[in-house]
């Protein structure tokens, strides 16, 4: 099933420089970019995105991290797109990511974890609209 998922560069990759690679891999393996932004969330824009995460003991550093600079949020489409993606990324502790994963080349610990993509159907509702707007949204033949 063709699916459409909300991903971010997080701050700490893109003060590392490493937007260019995390997006390279996401292209690579086949999946479409529909729309593509540089954001600096506010500590409330934060919050509001990760509400589903607001009794979790870590949200108060997550949401810290989250608005500490800027991310790059983008809508990537494709057949599975939500497992694809959250395979490319590896597991949430870097600790324990597979070789390969943009989690294990990149992130520097749970927190400070690289990359973000939805987990869900439900999540990725949620999320694409809190960034993308419809004309936001591009459609088009990938021929490459
Ligand atoms: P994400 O939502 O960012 O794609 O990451 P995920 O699904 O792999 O992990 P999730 O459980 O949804 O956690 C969201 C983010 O919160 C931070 N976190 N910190 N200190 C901790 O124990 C801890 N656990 C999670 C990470 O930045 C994680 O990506
Ligand atoms: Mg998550």
């Amino acid at each position: 099933m063709v699916e459409r998922t909300l991903v971010m560069v997080k701050p700490d990759a893109v003060g590392g420089g490493h937007v260019g690679d995390v997006i390279g891999r996401f292209e690579a393996a086949g999946l479409a970019i529909r729309a593509l932004k540089m954001v600096w969330l506010d500590r409330r824009e934060a919050e509001e995105f990760y509400q589903v995460h607001r009794e979790r003991p870590f949200f108060a550093g997550l949401t810290q991290f989250m608005s500490s600079g800027p991310i790059v949020a983008m809508v990537l489409e494709g057949p599975g797109a939500i497992a694809k993606v959250r395979q490319l990324m590896g597991a949430t502790d870097p600790a324990k990511a597979e070789p390969g994963t943009i989690r294990k080349a990149f992130a520097a610990n749970i927190e400070q974890n690289a990359v973000h993509g939805s987990d869900s159907p439900e999540s990725a509702a949620y999320e694409i609209p809190y960034f993308f707007g419809a004309l936001e949204q591009h459609a088009y033949r990938r021929t490459g």
